[in-house]
């Protein structure tokens, strides 16, 4: 079966809903309540889902943080970034960066960063991010990268 790479939607979700694609991609094996971040629920945070052929199959959540590393205020985190496994490949990842971005500027942010697993650092300077500070390790998931992105 050919991979459909056009019919999708992308639209605001709430916290919960993250979590069938979030645990998954980032949890497995884990329990479901390893999936809630702290911040989850405040206001400031959004969780941006796409949706093909109305499943939800991508997510990524902005909060309201701000690193040491930057000296911008205006500055937001990029957190929980997940495309279920069958759906990779199919820039839906970029799609989700990209309304995020969109978002994010019209609140005047003018630059996001995100801790990033080694893995997907690719990923992340194919949008446009940079690797900032040193690598660190999370227990459990690994060697992180602090990377960041000036949106305006
Ligand atoms: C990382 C992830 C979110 C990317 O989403 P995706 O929908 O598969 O990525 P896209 O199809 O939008 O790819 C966008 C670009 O990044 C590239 N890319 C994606 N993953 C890559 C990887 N692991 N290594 C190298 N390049 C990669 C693609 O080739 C593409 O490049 P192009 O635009 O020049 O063609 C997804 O693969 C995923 O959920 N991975 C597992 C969880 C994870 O690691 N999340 C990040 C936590 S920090």
């Amino acid at each position: 079966m050919s991979k459909n790479t056009t019919n999708y939607s992308i639209k605001l979700i709430a916290p919960k809903d993250t979590y069938s694609v979030r645990h998954p991609v980032l949890r497995e094996g884990r329990p479901i309540e390893d999936c809630i971040f702290e911040n989850d629920d405040l206001e400031t945070t959004y969780h941006v889902g796409l949706y093909s052929q109305n499943k939800l199959v991508g997510v990524v959540t902005y909060m309201k943080n701000n690193t040491p590393l930057l000296e911008t205020k205006k500055q937001y985190q990029l957190r929980g970034m997940a495309v279920l496994k069958e759906c990779q490949g199919l820039k839906y990842g970029n799609a989700l960066i990209h309304y995020g971005e969109n978002l994010l500027k019209e609140k005047g942010i003018t630059t996001i960063w995100c801790n990033a697993r080694e893995i997907a650092v690719p990923f992340y300077e194919k949008n446009g991010f940079s690797i900032i500070g040193k690598p660190f390790n999370i227990e459990k998931i690994g060697l992180h990268f602090t990377m960041q992105k000036d949106i305006q």
